[in-house]
C-alpha cells in the first residue's frame, strides 16, 4: 500500500479509538443528570449474609470485621460468613478471636483445605448462607459509613432491582495518582450505565445480590476470574437491574508493590468476563445492549484499534515520514497530560492482559500486600 494511504488509515483507526468511547461518554452524561426509575425503599430488610473471602490476611482481617460490625444494620437480621482457603498465615485464627471477642454479631467460619480460588470459595460459603440476600465483600475493602450496608439493601426493595454495587474511591500509596484518575471517570460511567438499565463492572468491595437469583445462576462462575462482574451482567441479562449507587461508596487499597502486576490480573478477568458475555448479547434487551456492546467494545477491540494505530505509524516512522515522527512525538508528549497517560495505560493493560489469558486465567492468584 502506499504510505501516505497507510498514514490515513492510522489516523482513521485512531479517530474510531479516541472517538468511540469519548461518544459513549457523552451518551452516558445524559442518562447521569436523569433521576432514577427505580425506586428505592429504606424500609427494605431482608436478611442479608455477608461473605467475606479471606486467603492469608491475618495483617487486615479484623479492621475489615470491625468495620462490618459498625455498620448499623439491624443485628437479628445480619450473619456473616469468613470462607477461608487455605491460609497459612493464621487468618482464620484471628477471626475465631475476634468473634469471641464480638459475641454480638453472628459469625462462622467455612474452612476450605485447599485453596482453589475466590470463587469456588464463595460458592462453598453459599452453601451456608441463610439470607435472602448475599452480600460479597473484600478484606482490603472499607466501607465508607455506617449505612453504606443499608444504603445498598434499600434498592433491593426495587423487585426489578437484582443485584447492586459501590462506588469506589481508591486509599492509600502506590500509583494513587493514576488510579484516582481512572476511578473518578469510572464512577460516572458505572452510575450512569445503571440509569440507562445496568453496569456490567461490579466491585468486590461490596457486590449485593438476591440470593434466589444466584441459585438460579449455579452460584458464581469458577472459570471467570470477574466473578462478580459476570454474575451481575448475567443477572442483567435474566431482565433485572444489577446496579452500581451513588450513596454507597467503598475505599479500596491499592497495592504497595506490583500495581502494574494487579492492574494486568484484573484486566484478565474483564476480557475473560466480556468475551463470555459476547456469546449472550443476543438475548440482551434493548436497554441493556445499549451499555453491552459498547462495553464489550472498549474491553475487547478497542485496545487493539489502538495497537494496530500505533505499529503502523511506528512502521511509518521507520520509512522515514515526516509527519508520522511529528504524530507520535505528539501522541509522546501528550502523555504529560493525566487523563490521556491512564487511558493510555488502561489500554495497555488490556492488551496485555488478552495475550496472557492464552496460557493462564489467574483464577487463584497470588496475594499483594496492601
Ligand atoms: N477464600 C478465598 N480463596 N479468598 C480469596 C482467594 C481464595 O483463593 N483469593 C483471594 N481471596 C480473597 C482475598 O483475601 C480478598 O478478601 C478478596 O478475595 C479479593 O482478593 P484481592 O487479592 O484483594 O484481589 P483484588 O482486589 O486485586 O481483586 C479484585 O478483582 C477481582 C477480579 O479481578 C476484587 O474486586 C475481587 O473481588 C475480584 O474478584
Ligand atoms: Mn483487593
Amino acid at each position: 500500500m502506499h504510505l501516505d494511504a497507510l498514514l490515513i488509515v492510522a489516523i482513521g483507526l485512531a479517530l474510531v479509538h479516541f472517538g468511540f468511547p469519548l461518544a459513549y461518554y457523552c451518551y452516558l452524561k445524559r442518562w447521569l443528570n436523569k433521576p432514577w426509575d427505580v425506586k428505592r425503599d429504606p424500609g427494605y430488610k431482608p436478611r442479608v449474609s455477608i461473605i467475606v473471602p479471606t486467603y492469608n490476611e491475618a495483617g487486615l482481617v479484623e479492621a475489615k470485621l470491625d468495620d462490618l460490625a459498625r455498620q448499623d444494620y439491624p443485628r437479628e437480621l445480619l450473619e456473616v460468613i469468613v470462607v477461608d482457603s487455605a491460609s497459612t498465615d493464621g487468618t482464620p485464627e484471628k477471626v475465631e478471636e475476634w468473634a469471641r471477642r464480638n459475641p454480638g454479631l453472628k459469625l462462622s467460619i467455612v474452612r476450605e483445605p485447599v485453596r482453589r480460588g475466590k470463587a469456588f470459595a464463595l460458592n462453598n460459603a453459599l452453601k451456608h448462607a441463610t439470607g435472602d440476600v448475599v452480600v460479597i465483600t473484600d478484606v482490603d475493602a472499607r466501607w465508607g459509613s455506617a449505612n453504606t450496608l443499608s444504603n445498598a439493601i434499600s434498592w433491593l426493595g426495587d423487585p426489578s432491582v437484582g443485584a447492586v454495587t459501590c462506588l469506589k474511591k481508591p486509599a492509600g500509596r502506590g500509583v494513587a495518582g493514576v488510579e484516582e484518575g481512572y476511578r473518578e471517570f469510572y464512577n460516572v460511567v458505572r452510575l450512569a450505565e445503571s440509569k440507562a438499565h445496568s453496569t456490567p463492572v461490579f466491585h468486590g468491595e461490596l457486590a449485593t445480590f438476591r440470593k434466589s437469583l444466584l441459585e438460579e445462576l449455579g452460584g458464581f462462575p469458577t472459570s471467570i476470574g470477574a466473578d462478580d462482574s459476570h454474575t451481575a451482567t448475567m443477572i442483567a441479562l435474566r431482565g433485572y437491574r444489577s446496579i452500581a449507587v451513588d450513596n454507597a461508596w467503598c475505599v479500596e487499597s491499592v497495592p504497595r508493590e506490583g500495581y502494574h502486576k494487579w492492574r494486568v490480573r484484573r484486566a484478565q478477568h474483564l476480557v475473560q468476563h466480556f468475551a463470555t458475555t459476547l456469546r449472550h448479547l443476543t438475548k440482551a434487551s434493548s436497554g441493556l445492549r445499549g451499555v453491552l456492546l459498547p462495553e464489550t467494545h472498549l474491553h475487547l477491540f478497542n485496545p487493539w484499534i489502538l495497537a494496530v494505530t500505533t505499529t503502523i505509524l511506528l512502521y511509518l516512522a521507520i520509512k522515514g515520514s515526516l509527519t508520522t515522527l511529528t504524530l507520535l512525538a505528539l501522541g509522546t508528549m501528550l502523555l504529560a497530560y493525566r487523563p490521556y497517560r491512564t487511558w493510555i495505560t488502561t489500554q495497555l493493560y488490556l492488551v496485555i492482559a488478552a495475550i496472557r489469558n492464552l496460557w493462564t486465567r489467574e483464577i487463584a492468584w497470588s496475594k499483594q500486600e496492601k
